[in-house]
């Protein structure tokens, strides 16, 4: 493991964390209850939301395999990992491609305590954890280059990182310089809250993590698509996450106010 963020930094359980949150919304164990209250309280604004945390993870999972699978991607830089969540990300890459090579980066002390979790691969494959903010994309690059090759395709993963990084704090600036990087063939995945389907409630959420310290930022369809500018959007193009190639029926009803796309250079 390397890190580019003082190994010292501590888990502050005085105040909600987003990986934190999210981890409450798919019922996981590693939240405070700072975060639970959060968590809560976003849920009895938006009843919705651990619906949405699971059809985003589901997304995520799809949109692995499918790169794995149909676009014969073999190399994995995941972005604002989260804390683990079973099947990580490498695990269904590596799943289908044994050798898979996957990079993962997140800028929360939890999400490092538990990185143990993210490095179980298969042995012919790699998994790496780094320590870093998505706001220094060229230390993240630097440091994913010990195990990804840069010349070779590479699946840039951006999964319910970026209502996290408002445009002032550089989310294009984050988005284009890791782009540049990767080679022809390398594809963007990418999801990020919308307003787009419930305003109101969307709002008020956003609101609710102001005040516990968090700025959230919703983002239109053709916000989330300037994103993408530059790559082809592979089908159906940027969509709410659980209509982007839906497997299994529906979970709940109502909108999942998250846009989810793939993109290849
Ligand atoms: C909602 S979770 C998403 C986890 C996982 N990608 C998924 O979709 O299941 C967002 C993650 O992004 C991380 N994150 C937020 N801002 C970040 C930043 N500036 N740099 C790195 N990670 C960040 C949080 O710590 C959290 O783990």
């Amino acid at each position: 493991m390397t890190g580019t963020q003082p190994a010292a930094q501590e888990i502050d359980t005085t105040r909600p964390h987003p990986a934190r949150v999210y981890d409450w919304f798919l019922g996981g164990k590693d939240n405070y209850p700072v975060d639970e209250q959060l968590g809560r309280q976003i849920a009895a604004i938006d009843g919705g939301a651990p619906r949405a945390a699971r059809a985003n993870r589901a997304f995520m999972r799809r949109a692995t395999r499918a790169l794995a699978e149909k676009s014969g991607i073999r190399q994995f830089l995941d972005i604002g990992t989260g804390i683990p969540t079973e099947p990580n990300l490498h695990q269904i890459a590596q799943s289908v491609a044994p050798d898979a090579r996957v990079v993962y980066v997140d800028n929360d002390p939890i999400v490092l305590a538990h990185a143990n979790a993210l490095l179980r691969g298969t042995p012919e494959g790699v998994t790496e954890y780094v320590q870093a903010d998505a706001r220094d994309p060229r230390a993240i690059l630097e440091q994913a280059a010990r195990v990804l090759d840069f010349d070779r395709p590479v699946a840039l993963s951006l999964i319910a990182l970026l209502h996290f990084v408002a445009d002032e704090d550089g989310a294009h600036e984050l988005v284009a310089t890791l782009l540049d990087a990767l080679a022809p063939g390398s594809c963007l995945v990418l999801s990020t809250m919308t307003a787009d389907f419930e305003p109101e409630n969307v709002h008020r959420g956003i609101a609710a993590y102001a005040a516990g310290g968090v700025t959230l930022v919703a983002r239109s369809q053709a916000e989330v698509g300037v994103f993408f500018e530059g790559l082809r959007l592979l089908e159906p193009g940027i969509v709410s996450v659980a209509d982007w190639r839906p497997e299994d029926a529906p979970d709940g009803d109502g909108p999942i106010s998250l846009y989810g796309g793939v993109g290849l250079k």
